[in-house]
Parts: C-alpha cells; structure tokens; sequence
C-alpha cells in the first residue's frame, strides 16, 4: 500500500497510520465511518456482491478498519446476501422487520452474537426466533441512525463502522451523521444499470466532505473523506 497524498510513502504501515487518526465525534455519540468499494463506474455489485470488485489491498485495508472499531454496522440485505460471518468486532445488524435467518452463518457462533436493530413491532412477533443466538435491540417503532449510534454509544462503542448498503448509507447521510467515508475505487468498468454508495432517493441536502488521504494498492485507489463539522450532530 502506497500513499500518494497528503504524505507520499511507498510502503504504508496501514494500522500504524489508521491508528494516528483522530476518530473522536465532539457530542460524545460514536465517531461513524461509512467504508464501501465502488467500480470507475461507480458500481457498488457486480451480480449482486461487491466481492468481484476487491483485490488483496482492499481486503487489508477492509480487515485493518474492522479491527480498529468497536462494532460495524450493516444493512439486513447486506448482511444476507454477503453471508456475513462472525466477527471478534461486533457486529450491529440494522433490520426494521427482522427478516434474518436464524440458520445463517452470521448466528454460527454462541461466543460471538451479533447485535440486531429493530422496531418494536418486529421484536415482539421475531425475537423469539433469535434467543441464545444474538441479542434483539428494538428501538420504538422505527429505526433511526441516531438511536443505533446512541445505543452503541452506552454499549462503550466510540468508533464504528458502517459498511453498507446503499439504503442503509442513506440512512445515516440523511440523518449528518457519518463522519469519515473510505471508498475503495476499483480499477473496473462494469457497466449494468447506476447505483451507488448511496439509495435511489436523494438526500434532502447535499453532503459535502474534505479529501484527507489519497492511496493506491493492487491498482485500487483508496480515499478517506472527512464531513467538516462546525458542530458535530
Ligand atoms: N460495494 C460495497 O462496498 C458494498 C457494501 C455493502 C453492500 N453492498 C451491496 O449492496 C447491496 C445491498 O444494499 P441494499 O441497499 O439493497 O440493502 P442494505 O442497506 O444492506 O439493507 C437494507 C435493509 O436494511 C434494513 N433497513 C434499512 N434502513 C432501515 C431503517 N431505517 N430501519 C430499519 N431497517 C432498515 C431493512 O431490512 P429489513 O428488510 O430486514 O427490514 C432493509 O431492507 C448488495 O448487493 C451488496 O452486495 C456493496
């Protein structure tokens, strides 16, 4: 791994550097940074996975944030149609209707239960489906970005991740409250219909942020953007 901006570097200690950074969110909510993989084109899937887009320095870097966090956040779709699989960081399934399978390989492990945001309603028809296989957090009748951030706050969390997908991204951009985008450009061109980082809808506001590193592995560019906060929400 490379570092072509701001301080050019030809072999990179990516936890050393990762370790530097300041994460601190001035309400005291958990600092969020959303890390997502996209093709030239701006694909974040190809036949429905992202995998196809990676290479080894993007899993490195994947790997490396993952275990600088305190828990990552993830879409119900995403955590499905990945597969995800225990995690030593814990991981936070957002899922208003509870619409996991109990069987999958995200509940293999009692030692390591992930954690599933859902509505009241949801918890209270489902819950049962999930006792001794994960932990079921309902947060009212809906689900909002602040309340997970809030409840992982009191859990002890001060750094997550969140790593998808789109509607999920929006979620949280809607709600100003990622603070660091990592986006691993792919050198590939898929073609197939737009998408994005983000949902269909568009956000109510734009969302600028400030390039702060600029690096380059296996022909992947990596870019970490910080939101400038006058005031953090
Ligand atoms: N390129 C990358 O880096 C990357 C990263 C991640 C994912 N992806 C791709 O993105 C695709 C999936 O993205 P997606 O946008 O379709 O789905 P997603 O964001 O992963 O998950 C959507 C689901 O999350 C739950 N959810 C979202 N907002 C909610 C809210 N406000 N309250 C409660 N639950 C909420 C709902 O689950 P329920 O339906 O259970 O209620 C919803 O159906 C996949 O193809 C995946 O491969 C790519």
């Amino acid at each position: 791994m490379q570092e072509l901006w701001p301080s050019p570097c030809e072999e990179l200690d990516l936890d050393t550097r990762l370790r530097a950074d300041r994460r601190t969110s001035a309400t005291g909510r958990p600092w969020c940074t959303l890390m997502m993989i996209a093709s030239i084109d701006g694909r974040i899937e190809v036949d429905g996975l992202s995998g196809p887009l990676g290479a080894p320095a993007d899993h490195q870097r994947f790997v490396a944030m993952r275990r600088h966090a305190d828990a990552i956040i993830v879409g119900a779709t995403t955590a499905r149609v990945e597969d995800y699989r225990p995690s030593d960081t814990l991981i936070a399934v957002v899922t208003a209707r509870l619409s996991l399978d109990p069987t999958a390989r995200l509940f293999g492990d009692v030692e390591r239960q992930p954690l599933l945001y859902t509505t009241s309603q949801a918890a209270g028809t489902r819950a049962a489906d999930f006792a001794g296989i994960s932990e079921v957090c309902a947060l009212g009748d809906s689900v909002s970005a602040a309340g997970v951030l809030a409840d992982l706050g009191r859990r002890g969390c001060s750094h997550v991740v969140l790593e998808g997908g789109p509607t999920l991204n929006s979620l949280f951009l809607e709600a100003d409250l990622v603070d660091e985008l990592l986006l691993s450009t792919s050198p590939n061109v898929a073609g197939g219909p737009p998408t994005s980082i983000t949902s269909a809808a568009p956000l109510s506001a734009t969302r600028p942020f400030s390039i702060d590193r600029v690096l380059l592995g296996d022909g992947l560019v990596f870019t970490r953007w910080l939101r400038p906060r006058t005031s953090t929400p």
